[in-house]
């Protein structure tokens, strides 16, 4: 595959995949300033079909799917590891070995309603305000370092399906623009803090 001399990375997903068409979207105009080298999956799935009709490299894990990931990124040697709605808890054998090199995006304002269906969490509780989180990966789930947050003022007529279009779009507009600067203009971690650029 062509390298460009933009940073690269790679995206991993299991399901729909909007927020990986939008990064994808986003290199093709220009405006996310990194080579996206292809998509992981871990099954079957829509974001596959994305890949497909947007010309993007896929690759589908097989069992051991952490021993043949890092094969993988051993021979694509991507700068970032894209977390966008892969559903899998990682190994902290496999955290360790690539700690802040993992990026992931999470529905909601952490650490509240952390795991699974955190839009329907954030909703069943009746939070007023909820919104999204980017964070690095580490051994917990859904604890890492966070990198950026937008909170979302909900209304109280809103039903769970008008929640997830808003805060799918929050996602949409954010996550290229927070990994376009971890990677163009890089980052110090003091504790949990993340500094970006400067
Ligand atoms: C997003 O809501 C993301 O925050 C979560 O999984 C979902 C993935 O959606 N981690 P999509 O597959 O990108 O449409």
């Amino acid at each position: 595959m062509f390298r460009s001399e933009l940073p690269s990375v790679v995206i991993l997903a299991s399901g729909s995949g909007s927020n990986f068409e939008t990064l994808v979207n986003k290199s093709f105009e220009g405006k996310l300033r990194a080579q996206i080298l292809g998509l992981i999956v871990d099954k079957e799935c829509y974001a596959i079909t994305r890949a497909e009709r947007l010309n993007v490299p896929y690759y589908v894990l097989n069992k051991p799917i952490w021993e043949n990931l890092e094969v993988l990124l051993g021979n694509l040697k991507p700068d970032l590891i894209v977390l966008a709605g892969f559903m899998r808890i990682i190994p902290d054998w496999f955290v360790k070995k690539y700690y802040l090199k993992i990026v992931n995006i999470h529905p909601s304002l952490l650490p509240a309603f952390p795991g699974k269906d955190a839009i329907k969490q954030a909703y069943n509780y009746g939070a007023k305000v909820t919104g999204i989180t980017i964070h690095f990966v580490d051994e917990g789930v859904d604890t890492g370092p966070i990198i950026f947050q937008k909170a979302l003022q909900t209304e109280d007529n809103w039903d769970l399906e008008k929640l997830e279009s808003e805060i799918h779009k929050l996602e949409h507009e954010n996550y290229w623009r927070v990994l376009n600067k971890i990677l163009n203009e890089g980052f110090k971690v003091e504790n949990r803090k993340v500094v970006v650029g400067g």
